[in-house]
């Protein structure tokens, strides 16, 4: 392989591998630290972010850095933010199994160039592809899996949080789980 950042960035932001390239107005490749140790990998770009080509800068990501600061990350410093998919599905659907294949390749590459230690799959998609098929979310949240080496857990979507707050308290605490074994990994 041996891409490096600016060609993977040029390469993705021409992607026509499958039909949301007909819809999208930006492709949305990543954002944050690439030197971080931790990556968070959502589902794909909504309509916010499809219009100003960053991950995560609407309501839900609003919600998202609120989280990260209550533990003292920031999205600039301390993590890297992308997504299963670069294009926005439109009016929000799942990204199709077709478009999670044809999109994954641009993910693993940047995965091999960050080298993170933790994923953090945010949602059932993210989770499901990257952690196991048969994840059940809302069961298995906040538990960290290795997996080749990096630990990988799964948390709730900050969209799915908002529009159940009932969550939140629970976010919270994957979110301090989160804190720790950073910690841990990175001090000792
Ligand atoms: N939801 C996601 O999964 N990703 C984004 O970038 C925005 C909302």
């Amino acid at each position: 392989m041996g891409m490096n950042w600016d060609e993977l960035e040029k390469q993705c932001k021409e992607c026509q591998k499958c039909k949301l390239c007909e819809t999208r107005h930006n492709v949305v490749f990543g954002v944050g630290n690439r030197s971080a140790d931790i990556m968070f990998i959502g589902e794909g770009p909504g309509e916010n972010e499809d219009l100003q080509g960053e991950p995560f800068v609407g309501r839900a990501g609003k919600y998202l850095d609120k989280l990260l600061a209550a533990v003292d990350f920031s999205r600039e410093k301390d993590i890297y933010i992308a997504n299963m998919v670069k294009c926005r599905p439109p009016q929000n659907r799942d990204p199709l199994p077709e478009e999670q294949d044809a999109c994954i390749g641009w993910l693993n590459t940047q995965i091999s160039l960050i080298q993170p230690k933790i994923i953090v799959c945010l949602g059932r998609i993210a989770a499901m592809r990257l952690i196991k098929p048969d994840i059940k979310i809302t069961k298995e949240h906040g538990i960290f899996f290795d997996k080749n080496g990096i630990k990988m857990v799964a948390m709730l979507h900050p969209a799915a949080l908002l529009r159940n707050p009932a969550s939140k308290p629970a976010a919270f605490e994957d979110m301090l789980k989160l804190r720790q074994v950073y910690d841990e990994l990175t001090n000792g």
